[in-house]
């Protein structure tokens, strides 16, 4: 069995507040919730949205926190993030492509492939050639070999006010490339701020809770001018991997009102 964490859009800032919540004192929290519970697993994965700006100094006061971690951390790029910035000062596996933060990481049970889908100066995500040429090949190689994709952006609607319109681009041609191989076991996805599950192209997925602040769910109808983070606690995802099959809990690393400005 392979244990992971399964950590989202912590939009670091060294300045503080982000809409109201801290995100400085909430990695902390979810760094020592996992340090003091979740030792034993193998990794921890950030599917994106690693700092709120995609500023030098966000990027040296995240990492600063993130070696407060006992466990090994896998950063991903998100549509927050500078991919200059990320690479010069973040820790990326020798897998990485040279130029998109995209790699593999194997375990006992399976590849887990973290994807590249930022789009320079745009929230929506895109997924370009190079990008898709290195997924068909890794996917041809992994033959039977179980493979789990880790995305900040969703290939997909989700039924969301908002986000639907900040998607991948061409998530049509995404996933008739990752449809075409049965090793692809699961999608894990960023970016919405929400948890959501169920399964495209019979592909299961989940979304995860940001470690700052929430998106609300789509009803009452909101927008952005109306936007408004939810009160809902965060959570992190504590991801079990065993024989093909995937079991994700959602694990509740403080009470909501730890880090966020009172009305
Ligand atoms: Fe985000």
């Amino acid at each position: 069995m392979t244990k992971l964490i399964w950590m989202s859009d912590p939009h670091f800032a060294e300045e503080g507040d982000v809409l109201g919540h801290d995100p400085r004192v909430r990695l902390d929290a979810a760094i020592a919730h996992i340090n003091r519970n979740h030792a034993d697993a193998a990794m921890c994965i950030i599917s994106g949205d690693i700092v709120n700006r995609g500023t030098r100094a966000g990027y040296k006061g995240v990492k600063g926190k993130l070696s407060d971690l006992d466990i090994t951390y896998l950063p991903m790029i998100g549509n927050h993030d500078s991919r200059d910035l990320f690479r010069e000062i973040l820790p990326l596996p020798d897998t990485c492509m040279a130029d998109f933060i995209q790699y593999q990481v194997a375990t006992p049970d399976g590849i887990l492939l973290c994807l590249d889908t930022h789009k320079a100066g745009s929230d929506a995500g895109e997924f370009c050639p190079a990008r898709a040429e290195w997924l068909r090949e890794t996917l041809m190689n992994a033959g039977n070999t179980p493979i789990f994709l880790f995305m900040h952006h969703p290939p997909m609607a989700l039924g969301l006010p908002m986000q639907d319109t900040e998607n991948l681009e061409d998530g049509d041609g995404f996933l008739d490339l990752i449809s075409d191989f049965a090793c692809v076991k699961y999608l894990c996805i960023g970016h919405v701020h929400r948890p959501i599950s169920g399964t495209v192209r019979g592909i299961p997925f989940s979304t995860m809770r940001s470690v700052l602040y929430q998106a609300p769910p789509p009803r009452p109808e909101w927008t952005w001018e109306t936007f408004k983070p939810s009160n809902e606690a965060p959570n992190i995802g504590i991801i079990q991997l065993e024989d093909s099959a995937v079991r994700i809990q959602f694990d509740q690393f403080c009470e909501y009102q730890l880090g966020v400005t009172p009305d």
